[in-house]
């Protein structure tokens, strides 16, 4: 195979990056985008040049030219999409979490299991550049053996009401990026978590039974210990840093910026605020994550982050939601076994 044909489920706000990105790949033909809403987007689908554009994604399922589908639609409807695409033995890329329900989770990693095809979840921030480097001096071991992480996630803005009661939550929604580059950088699968949440930013969080403002520390196998700090509001601007501490040293990585300008004043020293949010800063990240997957396909190696780093992210969060609600420590074991 030297070209790798690609139907896009889902243009929202995710769909509409990856689909840019394919596009611009000579070693990929999209041939199908589907969206419920598909006839509202005609500004932007008239001068894409994709052949078919459907509302109903079964229509490129059951085209046999399709290699590999990209799912960016609501996370609601996932699991649903990844048994039939699986079923349709198409290769899969799926925007995470793969769902908010751990036996839909399940039995679709199940079928894709079963019909032997490969299936990446869209943990982008492993293929950022500063996150990259802080894992290769991990692995290198470089600072010795892995003590404490640390991850700071803080979002310049949050959504409209109707985005967070359909969210899943903070855990679900947001934090699920960080108990995933948690678990990249230390290694190890997560033990124990413990959550302290708050609304301190807005009340329509509450109303929505969900959280604005976390700390949450987490317990490794490999014995480490590790905390990751969540705001949905920074008033500076989007904030992801993280370091990682061990027996021989530290690695640390600062925010990501447009320029390197240092502005000197008589009142003082300043600079811009960091890249704007998720889409500049992983702007990179989300092209280099999907240049990945059409790689595995086209030369049959194993995804780089796969259904299983799914399934982890989403064990941490249910125990994350568990530990909100009852206010104590919850080990991955307790979820797992209300599932076995
Ligand atoms: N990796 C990341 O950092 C990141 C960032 C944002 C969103 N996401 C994930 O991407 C997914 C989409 O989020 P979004 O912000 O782009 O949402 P969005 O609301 O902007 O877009 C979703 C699109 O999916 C379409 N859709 C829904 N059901 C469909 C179906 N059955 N068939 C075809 N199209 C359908 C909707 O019409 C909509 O246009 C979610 O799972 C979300 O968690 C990931």
């Amino acid at each position: 195979m030297n070209k790798v044909r690609i139907g896009v489920i889902g243009a929202g706000r995710i769909g509409k990056i990856h689909t840019e990105h394919l596009l611009s790949m000579p070693e990929v033909q999209v041939k199908y985008l589907a969206d419920l809403y598909i006839d509202q987007m005609t500004d932007w689908t008239k001068n894409l040049g994709i052949p078919h554009l459907t509302k109903n994604y079964r229509d490129m399922l059951a085209d046999s030219e399709i290699d590999a589908v990209l799912i960016c639609s609501h996370t609601n409807t996932h699991t649903e999409i990844i048994t039939a695409a699986a079923e349709a033995n198409k290769h899969i890329f799926c925007e995470k979490p793969i769902s908010f329900d751990l036996a839909h989770t399940l039995k679709a990693l199940k079928t894709v299991e079963q019909h032997g095809i490969q299936l990446q979840v869209g943990f982008m921030r492993r293929f950022d550049h500063n996150f990259r480097r802080v894992y290769e001096c991990v692995k290198e071991g470089k600072i010795g053996t892995p003590h404490i992480v640390k991850i700071t996630s803080r979002d310049p803005e949050y959504s409209s009401k109707e985005y967070i009661k359909t969210s899943g939550g903070m855990p679900f929604d947001m934090t699920i990026h960080d108990y995933d580059m948690a678990r990249f950088l230390t290694n190890s699968e997560v033990e124990e978590v413990y959550v302290q949440g708050a609304v301190l930013i807005d009340e329509v969080f509450a109303e929505c039974g969900d959280i604005d403002t976390a700390v949450t520390t987490l317990r490794f196998q490999n014995g480490a210990i590790g905390v990751i700090d969540n705001s949905r509001k920074a008033a500076y601007g989007y904030d992801q840093r993280v370091e990682v501490f061990g027996s021989k040293g530290s690695v640390a990585v600062e925010n990501d910026f447009d320029n390197t300008a240092t502005i000197s004043t008589a009142e003082g020293i300043y600079r811009d605020k960091p890249k704007y949010f998720f889409l500049e800063r992983y702007h990179e990240a989300f092209r280099t994550e999907i240049q990945s997957f059409i790689q595995s396909i086209l030369d049959q190696q194993k995804v780089f982050v796969d259904g299983n780093d799914g399934l982890q992210a989403e064990l941490i969060a249910h125990a994350a939601h568990r530990s909100l609600n009852d206010r104590r420590p919850v080990t991955i074991r307790e979820i797992k076994e209300e599932y076995a």
